[in-house]
């Protein structure tokens, strides 16, 4: 090597490690990572916190363990009115209602994770938080199903809980209970409980075989409420409604079952259902066809070649959003962040980054040169480099250099929607704050949220990329669990492996 090229490698390195260290301090000012340094972040350090904000989304008796500070014990007498035990599981949004759909669907995505990137989420310390974070959600689904034909699917009227703004620990708004039954079905709450559990018990199959075992005897008895008597799920609309049917519940359902039994029942059923499989451009709380068929891509890619047309509609999905395809059907902001619709759109953002990195890993891991859709060609890598671009958006290279995650770099959003966090801590501020006294003197205030609910990923910018940092902007100043788990999802895949 010539002299001129040592100086030169010198300077690169010393430019190199000084980018690392500003990266690794979580940026002084959000800025840092931008113009000179391309370096990536401290995905492992991202990870922690986006785990962590599951802490703060607990509901019921909190654990010794807990580190979210400024929350206490709420609701603890849930399900009581029909004497059941619902005290657990997690608040939905900002909001104090628990939703049991959406949240079956955070909780399978915390489970791939687990599974899908054990190693490097062992590698950062995380995994026994990872763990938690899903156990908090599979003891709640556990308790829920409380008999082979009754699922309580909801706890806390939405209506009368958005209509005030109080701590979950001072919360009074009637608890009402919402279930399925075989006489009023719900094929999709059912059939992502069985999602879940069955995701969560491959989880558990190395630490506690025990949990596992049950897990997965629950998760079969959830398919069988959610397959034998079917039905829409609309008890939670208008929050959340059902538009894509529960026929992609009952394949995603029906995969994770065969996965974590390996029983191939599963796996014909899949087969012989495979007509319902479709084409599509988004991967959400009510949309699981991509999730299901980037799983059987992955087995179509280890030789179970019936599995080809979930494996076409896999590249459908890669086709409908890598900017350039010739079938793009997701646009992106001009600052190249993907836009599906404007309400809570990192969701979506997430999501679709969280498969592509697993897709791009399969093909990876096939030795499959990419992806063709039309005339453009997409490399596994390429893949992973847009999913990886989502994520890094988000954590601040963006035209608004902040970041979308609470409590990461310098500038991210201070006034969430979210009541708890918008309103001093019950151990900071012990007396009642009642439901009109929490929306005149916390929800209108223009003041930043007292409680730092790190980790929270926000709804997003706007479609040019504008943020307003409003607390009254729920669509785009909330979070919610299953955005926050996708993100989970995406950013354990960018962990380096060690
Ligand atoms: C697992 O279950 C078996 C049988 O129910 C029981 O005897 C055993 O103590 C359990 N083990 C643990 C670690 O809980
Ligand atoms: C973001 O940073 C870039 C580069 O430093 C700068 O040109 C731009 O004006 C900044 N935008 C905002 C909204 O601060």
């Amino acid at each position: 090597m010539g002299q001129r090229h040592c100086w030169v490698m010198l300077l690169f390195l010393t430019l190199f490690f000084w980018c690392v260290m500003v990266t690794r301090e979580e940026m002084p000012r959000a800025e840092a990572d931008q113009g000179l340094c391309l370096g990536d972040f401290d995905y492992g350090n991202v990870l922690g916190k986006a785990i962590l904000f599951f802490e703060g989304q607990r509901s019921g008796k909190l654990p010794r363990g807990q580190r979210v500070k400024w929350r206490g014990d709420s609701a603890l007498l849930d399900g009581r009115p029909e004497n059941v035990n619902l005290v657990g599981g997690y608040y939905d949004a900002g909001d104090n209602v628990k939703f049991g759909w959406p949240m079956a669907f955070a909780v399978t995505l915390l489970s791939w994770t687990a599974t899908e990137n054990r190693r490097e989420i062992s590698a950062t310390n995380q995994l026994r938080y990872l763990r938690s974070a899903i156990k908090w959600g599979t003891d709640f689904l556990l308790q829920a199903h409380t008999s082979p034909t009754t699922l309580y699917t909801q706890v806390g009227d939405g209506n009368l809980d958005h209509q005030c703004w109080e701590r979950p620990e001072d919360m009074d708004t009637a608890r009402t209970l919402y279930k399925i039954t075989s006489s009023s079905p719900g094929t999709e709450a059912a059939a992502e409980a069985a999602a879940a559990l069955s995701a969560a018990s491959i989880v558990f199959k190395s630490v506690n075989s025990n949990y596992s075992r049950l897990l997965l005897s629950k998760s079969k008895s959830l398919f069988e409420l959610a397959d034998k008597y079917r039905g829409s799920y609309q008890g939670s609309c208008p929050f959340y409604c059902s538009y894509s049917g529960y026929q992609d519940e009952l394949l995603w359902a029906s995969v994770w079952l065969y996965k974590a039994s390996g029983d191939s029942n599963y796996l014909n059923y899949v087969l012989s259902n495979q007509g319902w499989s479709q084409a599509v451009s988004e991967f959400s709380w009510d949309n699981k066809f991509a999730g299901a068929q980037m799983l059987l891509a992955e087995e179509f890619h280890r030789g179970k070649s019936n599995l080809a047309k979930f494996n076409n509609d896999a590249i459908s999905f890669v086709c409908a959003l890598m900017p350039g395809s010739s079938s793009v059907q997701i646009k992106t902001t001009p600052g190249g962040l993907l836009y599906t619709r404007d309400s809570s759109n990192l969701q979506y953002a997430m999501s679709a980054s969280m498969v592509l990195l697993i897709h791009s890993k399969t093909l990876s891991e096939a030795h499959v040169d990419g992806v063709q859709c039309g005339s453009a060609h997409f490399s596994a890598s390429q893949i992973r480099e847009f999913a990886k671009s989502q994520v890094d958006y988000i954590l601040g290279k963006n035209p608004m250099n902040m970041s979308y995650m609470v409590g990461w770099g310098s500038r991210y959003p201070r006034r969430l929607h979210h009541r708890g966090a918008s309103i001093p801590s019950i151990h900071v501020h012990p007396a009642k704050v009642g439901c009109n006294d929490g929306l005149a003197t916390y929800y209108s205030s223009t003041d930043p949220n007292p409680n730092t609910h790190v980790g929270a990923i926000v709804g997003g910018p706007d479609s040019n990329d504008r943020f307003g940092d409003l607390r009254s902007d729920y669509s785009h100043s909330e979070p919610a669990t299953y955005m926050n788990a996708a993100f989970v999802g995406a950013a354990a895949a960018l962990v380096p492996r060690t």
